[in-house]
């Protein structure tokens, strides 16, 4: 009952959600996230999560992740930050990228949160150019 709520909420949430395992490879993502990144998810559950950046960040991710399996030193973990992420078509959208570790029956996964900005950076872009 509680892993079903659970994941009601994750299916309808607003924002897109994506775990990872330790070597970036997608093993959940929510529709919010299908729809932002504009895949279906057979085309995405195994594969890398690099196949949602642009580059540089696509090439050098697993090692990202590497550079942290190996010293525990996060950069994104429990801080957060604006990335940019590349669409199956190519277009780029900014968003808020949250993530966190999980530890869970002697597996170590990541969670995603995945906050669209591109509505409110249109909208700063319209303010500054009325001033
Ligand atoms: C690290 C970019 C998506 C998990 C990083 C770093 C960057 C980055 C720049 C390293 C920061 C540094 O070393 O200074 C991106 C971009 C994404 C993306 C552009 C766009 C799709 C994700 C997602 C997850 C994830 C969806 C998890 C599901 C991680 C992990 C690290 C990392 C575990 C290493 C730990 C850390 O630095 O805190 N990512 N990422 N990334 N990313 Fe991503």
């Amino acid at each position: 009952e509680r892993a079903k709520l659970l994941n009601a909420i994750i299916e309808n949430a607003i924002d897109g959600i994506i775990t990872i395992d330790e070597f970036g490879i997608i093993e959940h993502i929510n529709p919010s996230a299908l729809t932002l990144f504009g895949f279906d998810r057979k085309e995405l559950v195994g594969k890398n999560v690099s196949v949602l950046m642009p580059q540089p960040d696509k090439e050098r991710h697993d090692q990202y992740i590497a550079n942290y399996r190996h010293s525990g030193h996060a950069h994104i973990i429990g801080i957060g930050r604006e990335v940019v992420g590349q669409r199956k078509d190519g277009s780029r959208f900014p968003f808020r990228l949250g993530v966190s570790e999980v530890k869970f029956s002697d597996r170590r996964i990541f969670t995603g949160f995945i906050h669209d900005l591109s509505r409110q950076k249109e909208d700063e872009l319209k303010i500054k150019s009325y001033t």
